[in-house]
């Protein structure tokens, strides 16, 4: 079987992360070789990123945010997706392409059809299931004020966090056979099921 490319997606604070430890678990039962891994900041230049984009005091135009987002994962997939993928491991990847588009498209505005040319331009390898964790933005925002300082993103106001949101569900409704929506606001062991169920599906 070719090794597979899963996505998980979210606003901030939608349980996404706990559950890459139940997919971990799975592929090591069935003695399947993964990584885990993540955007922004995959690599050592990705993580100088990632500073920069999440740092509340960077000063950068919407713009600017997308393409450093997109030249962290064109570096994340040359160096870190394709490679595994061709040598039969599976990537579990903590956000991808969706973000852009829900994050920069949805919550900043930017015109999608410019967003979609320039992912197509990057040729992006289009992932085998995305798992996108949804639930209302104010039980999340509430989680994520719990874990202490936020990031530039976790300081928007809520109609930036309900944009990207419905960005998300969007995307959901337009490719329902990659993209599956779990309902966040599940307790833990009724998520961690459908994310089990929903990985077993590739098998
Ligand atoms: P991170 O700490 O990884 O957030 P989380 O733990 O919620 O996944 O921070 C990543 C932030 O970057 C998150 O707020 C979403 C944002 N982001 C974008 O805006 N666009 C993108 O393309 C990506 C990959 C992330």
């Amino acid at each position: 079987m070719r090794a597979k490319f899963i996505t998980l997606e979210g606003i901030e604070g939608s349980g996404k992360t706990t559950s890459i430890k139940s997919i971990n678990n799975l592929l090591e039962q069935k003695k399947i070789r993964y990584i885990n891994t993540r955007e922004p900041g995959a690599s050592s230049m990705g993580n100088e990123l990632r500073e920069i984009l999440l740092n509340p005091n960077t000063n950068i135009s919407s713009e600017v945010e997308l393409l450093l987002m997109l030249a962290d994962r064109k570096d994340h997939v040359e160096k870190t997706i394709l490679p595994n993928l061709l040598n039969d491991t599976w990537v579990i990847s903590d956000r991808f392409m969706d973000s852009s588009i829900a994050y920069q498209g949805g919550g900043r505005q930017l015109d999608l059809s410019m967003i979609n040319s320039l992912a197509t331009y990057l040729n992006l390898p289009t992932p085998d299931s995305t798992l996108l964790f949804d639930l209302p933005v104010e039980i999340a925002l509430e989680r994520t004020k719990k874990r202490g300082k936020l990031d530039r993103f976790e300081k928007e106001e809520i109609e930036f966090h309900n944009r990207v949101r419905d960005a998300y569900l969007e995307l959901a409704n337009d490719n329902p056979d990659r993209i599956k929506v779990i309902d966040g606001t599940q307790n833990l062991e009724q998520v961690q099921a459908k994310v089990i169920e929903n990985i077993n599906q590739l098998f």
